[in-house]
């Protein structure tokens, strides 16, 4: 909103550059040449939701970096993704887990679910990772027990995501992760115009600043990676 442009006396001094200083098109390239280079089964998911007629609005490279190494990092066996589209970030999430690791991955679009599981199984990772079709809202509801899960990523509906929230606080075990994509929208965040989605994730960023529930920050990576840890 306009009033996060005003406050510049907010801003603490430090040695790091503003962040208009960096040119973040030229940094996002170095991120995704040296941590995030995909392989050919990676290539072939974009292709193959290319030639399905898909959105091209898969993770860019380097936030699907930068989720696999925190799913990593949480130690995960157990991961639910909200939004499958061809499976392109469930690959990456995949590959963090170890072979005993499982992926449930929700997807309300049954063609998008069987694209992605032509995928997931040529990528190796049939065995990893569930695609079950359906409503989120509903599927999220019948996934138990309380506390199963080590990371919670969503990248659906955004307008449901305060709901996800609510699921994802019940299934999170302490100390596991709740991530949602496209935390800034475009930066249509900060325009009070900036549209009914802008309006929504913005409701949802300030939902999760100030839930008891989760410590939670967004790396702004992409188009902002919301990350929380459950309390
Ligand atoms: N995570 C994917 C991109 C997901 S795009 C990747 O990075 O590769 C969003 C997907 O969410 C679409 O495939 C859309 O069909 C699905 N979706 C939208 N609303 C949904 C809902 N209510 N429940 C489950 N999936 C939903
Ligand atoms: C859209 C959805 C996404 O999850 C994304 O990363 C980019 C765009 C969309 O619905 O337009
Ligand atoms: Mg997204």
């Amino acid at each position: 909103m306009a009033e996060w442009r005003e406050r510049e006396i907010d801003r603490v001094p430090s040695g790091a550059p503003l962040p208009s200083a960096l040119d973040h098109d030229a940094l996002d390239l170095y991120v995704q040449r040296l941590f995030a280079d995909e392989d050919d089964h990676l290539r072939a998911v974009r292709a193959r939701a290319d030639r399905a007629g898909m959105p091209r609005i898969q993770l860019p490279p380097a936030t699907a970096r930068a989720l696999q190494i925190l799913v990593a990092a949480a130690g995960a066996r157990r991961v639910v993704e909200v939004g499958t589209l061809a499976g392109y970030s469930a690959l990456w999430i995949a590959r963090a887990l170890p072979p005993s690791g499982r992926l449930i991955t929700l997807e309300i679009n049954p063609d998008h679910a069987a694209v992605a599981r032509r995928s997931l199984a040529a990528a190796g990772v049939a065995d990893r990772v569930e695609v079950r079709v359906g409503d989120a809202a509903a599927l999220l509801a019948a996934l138990g027990p309380d506390g199963a899960f080590d990371v919670v990523f969503l990248d659906a509906d955004k307008e449901r995501y305060p709901v996800y929230l609510e699921e994802a606080a019940r299934l999170l075990r302490p100390g596991g992760l709740l991530l949602a994509d496209n935390a800034f929208w475009s930066g249509r965040v900060l325009d009070p115009d900036g549209g009914e989605v802008a309006a929504q994730l913005n409701r949802f960023n300030r939902l999760v600043a100030r839930d008891p529930r989760f410590e939670a920050t967004i790396l702004p990576v992409g188009d902002g990676l919301m990350l929380g840890v459950r309390d």
